[in-house]
Formats: C-alpha cells, structure tokens, sequence
C-alpha cells in the first residue's frame, strides 16, 4: 500500500529561504510532502516568486486595514483549507494568528523561530541574541520549530530544536547565515518527524 504524501500549505511573509528548503526537499524525495500552495500576507515576499517557480499556487493575501484582525485570519483559514492541508507550516509568517485561524488546524499548526524555546518571542530574534551575546549575557541561540496551540507568542510544544553557538570572531551577519543554515535543515528535520511519528505530538 502506498501512502499519499502528506500536502502540506506554507505560509510566509518574506525571502521564502525556509519555503525553498521544504520545497527543494519534497522535489529531492527527502521529504514524503508536497507543498499545495504557499500564502503570503505580503506581495512583495520574494518566497512568493519562489512557490511560482516550484509550479505551485503562490496566494498573495493581505490584511485590508479596516478588517478585523479575527474576520481576516477567519478569512485565510477558509482559503488555507480549500488547499486540504495536512500541516500548516509557518516558515517567516509574521503575523500572530488567532483563534479564529488557529481552530481551523488543531494540533495541525507548526512554527519555525530563530531563537531557543522561552528566548527572545517575536520579531528580530537574531539581532536580540547577538545583542545579549555582546553584553555577555549568553554564548549560544539556537533555532526551534514547535507546535502552535494557541496564541501564545513563539510558544507551544516542541517538535525540534537546535543550539547554535556565537563567539567572538561574529558578527551579526555571520551569526544570521549561521542560523539560517540551521533553520533550513531543522524545520525539514521536524516536519519529517512529525509526519512520521504523528503521535508524539499532542493534540490540542
Ligand atoms: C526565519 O529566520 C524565521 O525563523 C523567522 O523569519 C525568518 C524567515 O526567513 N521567523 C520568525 O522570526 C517568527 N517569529 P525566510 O523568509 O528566508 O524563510
């Protein structure tokens, strides 16, 4: 019996360097998924151009400002799940999202985020860690992916993590290729965890 490859949606906001490490790994084989589409809430995110050139729907879906934060994510649930995702992956989504969206996906919703659990939540996780490096408040960060239960802030159960060590000869720019290098194989890592060990995860 052959298992049908998992479909997994994508959601980004930016460069897409995370979307293009799923998508390299589903078409290399290394990876039992196949992205059904890529959603952005910006139009200039170059991951869209990315999910173009893989051959796959690249949905460009932004936040009019007078909407409602809840009748948007409301709304992107809706479009997200016409794709039938198995695992909704937040690879550079940078926007928090509510229960509205989050209801849609229980247990189904996984994050990626440049720092370790605990440290740093929210935007420029990098740039805050190499901060704390240069105060000698720390000597490592790392990259996590987890599970999105609810709306906590780059919180939720952990399906992968990784340490990455700073010393004195970084810079902010060797730190952040340092960490996108690990990024891009720890979310492939962890998606192929999960898709084949579903049941370590616990269901929200
Ligand atoms: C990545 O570093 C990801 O961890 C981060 O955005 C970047 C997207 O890069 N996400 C967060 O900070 C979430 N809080 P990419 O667009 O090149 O994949």
């Amino acid at each position: 019996m052959s298992v049908r490859p998992a479909r997994l949606v994508v959601l980004i906001s930016g460069n897409g360097s995370n979307l293009q490490a799923i998508l390299d790994a589903c078409a290399g084989g290394s990876l039992a998924a196949s992205v059904a589409a890529v959603f952005s809430n910006k139009g200039e995110a170059y991951g869209l151009e990315r999910a173009h050139r893989a051959g796959v729907p690249a949905v460009y879906f932004p936040k009019p400002k007078e909407e409602d934060r809840r009748a948007y994510d409301l709304r992107l649930a809706q479009a997200v799940q016409s794709y039938q995702p198995d695992w909704v992956v937040l690879a550079g989504w940078m926007r928090l999202l509510s229960s509205a969206f989050l209801e849609f996906f229980p247990g189904r919703v996984i994050n990626l985020h440049p720092a370790l659990p605990g440290e740093f939540p929210g935007t420029d996780a990098i740039e805050r860690a190499f901060e704390a490096y240069r105060r000698g408040q720390l000597t490592r960060t790392g990259v996590m992916v987890h599970l999105v239960p609810d709306e906590g802030v780059d919180s939720g159960p952990v399906i992968a993590q990784a340490e990455v060590p700073i010393g004195p000869g970084d810079t902010l720019e060797s730190l952040t290729a340092r960490m996108h290098a690990v990024e891009h194989e720890l979310l492939v890592a962890a998606i192929r965890k999960i898709l084949s060990e579903p049941e370590i995860l616990p269901r929200t």
